[in-house]
């Protein structure tokens, strides 16, 4: 049995199997961690808190208006402590609340302010857990990042038998510590690596005053580099003219058009482990920059556009190339055009996201990604740009390993 020193918040709603969740917060103090719970009004009813605060320590919490808890600890205060949340027993309510974003007492508005992973033990009665609206509710957390940890199939506590029985405690714990050890592994998973990522938009002039860019706001390149760093990496941060604040600890490079960032990055890249190329980059720039200001003359006009040095194709061709990864953002035949990108500009790997009307994407808080590597691929769902960068960068210190345990087989 491993041990973990970790804060734990444990929410029990209204179900018979509240009573398994005794034993769940003593398994958890068993091992090292600090549990906090907070009960439903419901849960009141099968279970009494004093029992919780008996095996936590704590007082339990079950108000979301309680001047005296929102000074102490309120929704937003355990939100913050938690490493995790394991909602168990989670009743067909509470995960249609969750589903939906309500947010009426202090359990489903403290799942509101989680930053940390949530785990939910769904128990119910098994015609409800078959009903289909309460099976549209579990792919929804599913697709909102909502671990779930069973149910079991067996005897109800109604009589009856099937799906819906809360996974035991001993197993609840066990999920638990898999996250934990999972999470510790990706804190590391870059360490003694040398990542270098590029970022935001390049402008490209046409006279003292005017420019062509795009829409790129940087966020996913700066998740990135954040997301490397918090893996143990030294990163280096090339980023085009975007108003985010640059990552502590980052070495930020600023650079205005794709030729400066083509140099930055080439002068560079061999130096490191990683490329990410993230920057929207311009694919084509004015073949002439006036000196002047031009003025405004003939109802046309006409701008020659010459086509920028491809940055990521020319990393992944040098002779001691990092592992190279690139972005492609697509409105239309996202597969096609990433398998395409993969292939024609020899990466080791490719994240493609759509950037058609609302699906996240550029300049949004949120985004999804398609992950394309030679014989594989993984999807990411929609999530905030930072967990995302978490998942890639672990995705991407997997495949390196197995790229390098490879180059030394066959070395
Ligand atoms: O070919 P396309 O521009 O669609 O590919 C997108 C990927 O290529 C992104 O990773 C982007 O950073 C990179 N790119 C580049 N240099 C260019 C154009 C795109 O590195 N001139």
């Amino acid at each position: 049995m491993t041990s973990f020193n970790k804060h734990i918040l444990l929410g029990v709603s209204g179900g018979i199997a509240a009573y398994k969740s005794a034993e769940l917060v003593r398994l958890l103090r068993k091992r090292g961690a600090e549990v906090r719970v907070v009960m439903t009004q419901s849960a009141l009813q099968f279970i009494s808190p004093l029992t919780f605060q008996a095996l936590s320590g704590h007082p339990v919490h079950t108000e979301l208006l309680d001047a005296e808890t929102e000074h102490a600890m309120g929704h937003i205060s355990f939100a913050r402590w938690a490493d995790i949340v394991i909602i168990a027993p989670a009743t067909a309510n509470l995960i249609a609340k969750l589903a939906h974003g309500a947010a009426d007492d202090l359990l489903s508005t403290l799942y509101l302010a989680a930053t940390c992973p949530v785990y939910i033990a769904p128990a119910m009665n098994q015609a409800m857990w078959n009903k289909p609206v309460v099976q549209d509710n579990i792919q929804k957390l599913k697709i909102h990042g909502v671990h779930r940890i069973g149910p079991d199939v067996g005897v109800q506590a109604c009589g009856e038998t099937g799906l819906g029985r809360m996974a035991e405690p001993a197993v609840i714990c066990e999920c638990l510590e898999a996250c934990f050890s999972s999470r510790d592994e990706q804190a590391n998973c870059l360490r003694g690596c040398k990542v270098l990522v590029s970022a935001g938009p390049t402008r490209e002039p046409l006279d003292p005053v005017r420019y062509i860019t795009n829409r790129s706001s940087g966020k996913m390149g700066y998740a990135l580099a954040r997301a490397a760093l918090d893996a143990g990496a030294e990163v280096t941060l090339v980023s085009g003219p975007v108003s985010l604040p640059a990552p502590e600890l980052v070495d930020v490079i600023h650079v205005e058009t794709a030729a400066q960032m083509h140099a930055a990055v080439l002068s560079r890249a061999s130096g490191h482990d990683i490329y990410i190329g993230a920057a929207a980059v311009a694919d084509y720039s004015p073949a002439v920059i006036a000196p002047q200001k031009i003025k405004k003359q003939a109802d046309e006009t006409t701008i020659i556009l010459h086509k920028t040095k491809d940055i990521l194709a020319d990393v992944a061709a040098l002779a001691d190339r990092p592992f190279t990864v690139g972005f492609a953002a697509e409105t239309h035949e996202l597969e096609n055009y990433a398998q395409a990108k993969l292939m024609q500009k020899n990466l080791d790997m490719i994240a493609a996201n759509w950037v058609a009307c609302g699906q996240g994407g550029f300049d949004s808080e949120q985004n999804a990604l398609q992950v394309f590597w030679p014989n594989g691929r993984k999807t990411l769902p929609m999530t905030d740009k930072y967990h995302l960068a978490k998942q890639l960068i672990h995705l991407i210190s997997e495949r390196l390993q197995i790229i390098n345990h490879e180059k030394k087989n066959t070395a």
